[in-house]
């Protein structure tokens, strides 16, 4: 599998947690890793339009994810049918709510999968 990373001019410095935040976009290369039978992965990072911060995307151009369960990924349990403990993507979107951001999903059965997280900073 093919890692393509993508980090893009004048990224506004946050503040943040970095373990945290290296947990987020591991949880997001595992899932690729382990579900999406792609070939390649996209990570981009880049700024936010009046530094409003960071956008950070993994998109893949797997298997995507199953209609059925699209609507609650976010939850916690909620997993594919090919095993998993469903924590993962709950996890990165408490990292992000911690971070004044979100995340978001796109997928396409058969087409793949792009996650799109929005990162402000912790304030204080
Ligand atoms: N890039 C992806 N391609 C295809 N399916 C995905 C992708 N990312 C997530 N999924 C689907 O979403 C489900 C939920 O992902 P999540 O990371 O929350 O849990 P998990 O990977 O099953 O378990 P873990 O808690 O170990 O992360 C996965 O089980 C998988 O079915
Ligand atoms: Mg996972």
């Amino acid at each position: 599998m093919k890692l393509q990373v993508v980090i893009k001019d004048n990224i506004p410095e946050i503040s943040g947690d970095v373990d945290n935040i290296t947990q987020l976009v591991w949880n997001l290369l595992q899932n690729v890793i382990t579900h999406s039978e792609s070939k390649t992965i996209e990570l981009t990072v880049e700024a936010l339009a009046a530094n409003l911060g960071v956008k950070v995307t993994v998109s893949d151009d797997g298997v995507g994810i199953e209609p059925e369960i699209l609507p609650r990924i976010f939850e916690r349990g909620v997993s594919g049918k090919k095993g998993g403990s469903g924590i993962g993507l709950a996890i990165c979107r408490d990292i992000a709510k911690q971070h004044g951001g979100g995340i978001s999903i796109k997928s396409v059965s058969g087409t793949g999968t792009k996650v799109t997280v929005i990162l402000r900073g912790i304030e204080g």
